[in-house]
């Protein structure tokens, strides 16, 4: 029997969720389908519900779902509680889990896959609205020698940093510019590149060689990945962390690894 999971959101259509799954099942042999299912803004939790009566496994929540995906869960992982936000679901028969892997998907990505170990690190991360919130507790857990996070509305950075000071990594909040400079890695959580500007922070902010990664992909990452290509940093746009979080939520599910390698280059190669 095939088990169904689907990636939940509104827009969806875009998603490359299905194919990153796809992937994955061939891969591991794991008898996994998975579909796109669009919800209506105020129809989320009846969609969900519906999907799980028809014997749904789980499912992965993308814009605008995952606060309510939060709330809709009976039970959630640490990180998820953490971040505020779910991104990933499993029905369980005693109710529905919630995990977030898109800090996890990030971290992974930066370590293994752009090969930059965090420990030690000078980490500045762009942006304190949900994506931002989803990945700091993760981006903490991997031992950074401190984090700024900087943001348009300062007072939403502070809020964020403050909600995460007990985990023992020094953190701070400033504004855009006020950002550090000389950081080993920069991390763009911002939506601005909606807004047409190339970079939310001024260059200074880039050590020579920093890493310099941009959670979209595609057009919408490209005037960031040049910006910082222009000022000496290796771009990175957010593929890679969008192949670790579905591999993370593949865990979650099925309890085996995909290797994410060969399809971060096939999606690659579609791109
Ligand atoms: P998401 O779930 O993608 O994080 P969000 O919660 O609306 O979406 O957060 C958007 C982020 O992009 C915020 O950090 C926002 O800054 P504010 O908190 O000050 O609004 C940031 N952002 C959006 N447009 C921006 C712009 N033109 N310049 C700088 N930051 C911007």
């Amino acid at each position: 029997m095939t088990d169904r999971y689907a990636v939940v959101g509104n827009p969806v259509e875009h998603s490359r969720s299905p194919a990153i799954h796809a992937m994955f099942a061939e891969q591991t042999g794991q008898p996994v389908a998975y579909e796109r299912l669009l919800a209506p803004l105020d129809g989320f939790e009846a969609a969900l519900r519906a999907f799980a009566a028809a014997g749904a496994k789980g499912c992965n929540i993308t814009v605008p779902f995952k606060f309510e995906a939060f709330a809709l869960a009976a039970r959630r992982t640490d990180r998820a509680q953490l971040g505020g936000a779910v991104n990933t679901l499993r029905f369980d028969a005693d109710g529905w889990v919630g995990d977030n892997t898109d800090g996890a998907g990030l971290v992974n990505d930066i370590q293994r896959n752009a090969a930059r170990p965090l420990a030690g690190l000078q980490v500045l991360l762009v942006g304190a609205g949900g994506a931002a919130a989803g990945v700091l507790g993760s981006l903490i857990a991997a031992a950074p020698a401190r984090i700024t996070v900087v943001n348009r509305s300062a007072d939403k950075a502070q809020a964020l940093v403050d909600s995460h000071r007990q985990l023992g990594v020094p953190l701070q909040a400033a504004t855009l510019t006020d950002a550090p400079a000389a950081q080993d890695v920069v991390i763009n959580a911002t939506s601005s590149s909606l807004a047409g500007a190339a970079s939310p922070v001024a260059e200074h902010v880039l050590k020579p060689g920093a890493l310099a990664l941009d959670m979209m992909y595609g057009p919408k990452a490209q005037p960031f990945l040049d910006w910082a290509a222009a000022h000496g940093a290796e771009p990175r746009d957010g593929l890679g962390m969008l192949v670790e979080q579905a591999a993370e939520a593949f865990f979650f599910w099925r309890g085996v690894r995909p290797d994410t390698r060969p399809v971060l280059r096939a999606l690659r190669a579609t791109l």
